[in-house]
């Protein structure tokens, strides 16, 4: 079948599906979804970072217009901890008990008749705490330490007696800040009961994962919750976890009987939804003169919040990005009274790839060899934590093709030696990876009598496409004419899907698609094979050709009929089947499953020869150093991509200059601030800068690889791709500009001076 469809569409550059309705606001997002009756809820969050609530005034807010509730600890129903979801564990139930363990912790809501009556009356209650000394530091002895039970220490070779006995050393220490999401599009929930059935509309990137948070946290069946998201203003990350106000709404409109609406400020966004951890990282190579790698050790401590699990997979590419002997990477955990972490872009591999990249950079001017050359010269050339050969790897095709066109050629390896007038120029380059992560999926299609096709996921598009890249592909999975295909997601009800995340949702979702396309014209096909009145009569599924909304004899264009004819003479609406895509069978990768309540890794049987590949890059930065005042500008950034297929050049291209505008933000501008009582100061777009358009300047993608063959698509995510490696090839780069070498994100101009 797949050999008999003709991809017209897939691989060619096109708009999004869902773009006129974007640029026209007939969109809707969360935040816009309004109905009769509405009330309006405000959060009220911990001004200190630890302790206890001594007293709540109420009072006031009480007798302030339009209130209708106000909820908090004291009078709360008992909610559970909602349960571990398939990505790992759910943050705490809100509002219960008096424990205040972070700022920004939400501590009251008040329900009121419009948003700026909640607001008033959200600024009347006097809430007292009993202070604790917060724990703020990881240097502090009373911190606890949480070592990963999912991401095992991984110790290949001994480490150890390589290093000592290396012929050359780096070994230093690399710290990257804690970052905050912020996705443009507020987080909004839109929470209404009838009866004991829930609807929700949030912002989510998993609105199946937020259906079984809440239905176990009110104690009903996942079938009587309803959560929608046909779109999302940007996640990043932020809309993984089922966070607290999302419960809180559903909560409250429990407790009014009334539809409730919640929005949150952006300063909220910044303690409510997730942030990336800070890290510290102590890196060590050892090499042979030659430039060799004959040891890697990664040694990680990240911060955690008091009361959380979350998986960061800081050390998680590191095994396997070198073909090196001996390798170790451990990486631990330290309780902070921080807000509760979440995943943010390309979570962890931006950070453990900013040490690694760094440190590679570091040893090829100790060595004196050009750093593409040292990369290339410990290329894995089969997964080296395995022995398997990959399943796909066009990595040195980056390295080559990216190198040819940014005109690597060009650069005086000397640090200091170019300039552009008054500038600094520098040239900086890093490998990129993405570990491959492609989970089950379901999706349903339809061939409807009147010519057009409807396909249905219960996934979310971030922005990054989904809607655009599913069409294109149930066209011509199914021969029908873009234009006649529609794509519909954003509804928990529909076909259950993994979040948008891991980049991993093209992969999985792409290919539950492309079967139940596949499984749909396979029932047409056994209808008509046997159908005397059919020019299709006798036709078998490997004998076709699907095109213009119908079939063909593949080798005989005048043996065609359309589905509509072919239904209609059978006297049916439609056909219809859901079909379920696997995970790869045979993969080396990490996997995660349910056991005992938390989640654990297990290697999936590697009876299959191959290692499951995710997306490779190369990175190549040009920066422009001020050497006066510090400044640093990116004029030019050239990322050679092995995505495997590309399902859209135009789309993916977006997702590349993304993810480079991100890499761009963590590397010279994003950090949160807190003060030292613990307080986040910094929780405005005035004060948390992130890259604009004017920070991104010339971008160049290439696309280079093949169809990865553990894929039946033969996709891999490039959602998070361009944010590993980024970080470091821009730090690469200034060092080469100035000489000077900073370990630390973000680099501010004070580091540079
Ligand atoms: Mo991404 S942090 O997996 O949304």
């Amino acid at each position: 079948m797949s050999t008999a469809t003709i991809a017209e569409v897939v691989g060619t550059a096109r708009d999004r599906v869902d773009g006129r309705l974007k640029v026209m606001g007939a969109a809707t997002y969360p935040i816009d979804v309004t109905m009769p009756g509405l009330a309006y809820a405000t959060l009220v969050q911990s001004t200190v970072t630890s302790g206890r609530i001594r007293h709540i005034a109420l009072e006031a807010a009480e007798r302030a217009p339009g209130v209708v509730a106000i909820i908090t600890y004291l009078n709360a129903p008992k909610l559970p901890r909602p349960p571990v979801a398939p990505i790992g564990a759910a943050p705490l139930a809100p509002f219960q008990s008096d424990a205040v363990l972070h700022y920004g912790q939400h501590v009251a809501l008040v329900v009121a008749e419009t948003t700026e009556q909640a607001n008033a009356a959200a600024a009347l209650i006097e809430i007292t705490y009993e202070r604790e000394t917060p724990v703020l530091s990881v240097d502090d002895p009373r911190a606890t330490r949480v070592t990963h039970p999912w991401i095992p220490d991984v110790v290949r070779g001994d480490v150890k007696r390589a290093l000592d006995a290396a012929e050359v050393q780096v070994k230093e220490t690399y710290t990257t800040a804690e970052n905050t999401q912020n996705p443009i599009g507020l987080f909004a929930t839109v929470a209404a009961w009838d009866g004991d059935a829930l609807t929700v509309h949030d912002t989510t990137q998993w609105p199946q994962g937020v259906r079984d948070a809440l239905a176990a946290s009110f104690g009903i069946d996942p079938g009587k919750v309803r959560v929608l998201v046909p779109f999302v203003g940007g996640a990043f990350g932020a809309g993984l976890r089922v966070w607290p106000h999302t419960t809180l709404a559903a909560l409250a409109a429990r407790v009014t009987k009334r539809p409730v609406k919640l929005v949150l400020t952006r300063a909220q966004m910044f303690t409510s939804v997730g942030h990336r951890p800070d890290s510290i990282q102590q890196l060590s190579l050892g090499a042979t003169r030659d430039g060799r790698l004959t040891a890697i050790d990664h040694v990680v401590t990240s911060t955690l919040d008091m009361a959380d699990e979350m998986l960061n997979p800081i050390t998680w590419g590191t095994p396997e990005a070198y073909a090196c002997p001996n390798v170790s990477a451990r990486a631990t955990q330290v309780r902070l009274n921080l807000p509760v972490p979440g995943w943010m872009r390309a979570p962890g591999e931006a950070e453990g790839s900013f040490a690694l990249e760094s440190a590679i950079d570091e040893l090829s001017y100790t060595l004196g060899i050009d750093p593409i050359e040292l990369r290339v010269k410990n290329h894995a050339p089969v997964n080296p934590q395995t022995g398997l050969p990959w399943s796909s790897n066009a990595l040195l095709d980056c390295y080559r093709q990216g190198a040819e066109r940014f005109g690597w050629s060009a650069r005086n390896p000397k640090p200091g030696s170019m300039r552009e007038g008054h500038a600094l120029v520098g040239y900086g380059m890093a490998r990129g990876a993405l570990t491959a992560y492609q989970p089950a999926c379901k999706a349903v299609a339809s061939i409807r009598r009147d010519g057009t096709a409807i396909v249905r996921s219960g996934a979310t598009d971030i922005g990054t496409g989904t809607y655009t890249v599913m069409t294109m592909l149930a066209a011509d999975c199914l021969g029908v004419p873009i234009e006649r295909v529609r794509f519909g997601l954003g509804d928990s009800a529909m076909p259950n899907a993994p979040q948008e995340g891991g980049s991993g949702l093209t992969g999985a979702l792409g290919n539950a698609v492309q079967a139940a396309c596949v499984s749909v014209v396979r029932e047409l096909v056994k209808r008509v094979t046997g159908d005397e009145a059919s020019p299709l009569k006798g036709c078998r599924i490997e004998s076709i050709t699907v095109r213009d909304g119908g079939i063909q004899i593949t080798d005989d264009p005048a043996r065609f009929e359309t589905y509509a004819e072919i239904l209609t003479r059978h006297g049916l609406d439609e056909i219809t089947l859901e079909v379920e895509s696997a995970a790869p069978g045979q993969t080396s990768s990490t996997t995660m499953t349910a056991s005992a309540g938390r989640f654990v890794p297990f290697a999936a049987p590697s009876t299959g020869a191959r290692a499951h590949a995710g997306a490779f890059a190369a990175h190549f930065v040009e920066v422009h150093v001020d050497p006066d005042l510090g400044t640093i500008r990116v004029p030019r950034v050239v990322s050679a991509v092995d995505g495997g297929r590309i399902l859209n050049p135009k789309t993916a291209r977006s997702q590349i200059i993304g993810g480079i505008a991100g890499g761009i933000g963590m590397a010279l501008l994003e950090a949160n601030v807190s003060d030292r009582t613990g307080r986040l100061v910094n929780t405005s777009f005035a004060d948390y800068v992130v890259a604009v358009n004017a920070d991104v300047r010339e971008v160049d993608v290439l696309f280079v690889g093949q169809p990865d063959s553990m894929s039946p698509l033969g996709t891999k995510g490039v959602g998070e791709l361009a944010l590993t490696g980024m970080a470091a090839a821009i730090a690469n780069a200034v060092y080469h500009a100035t000489g000077k070498r900073v370990r630390s994100l973000p680099i501010s101009i004070e580091k540079m001076l």
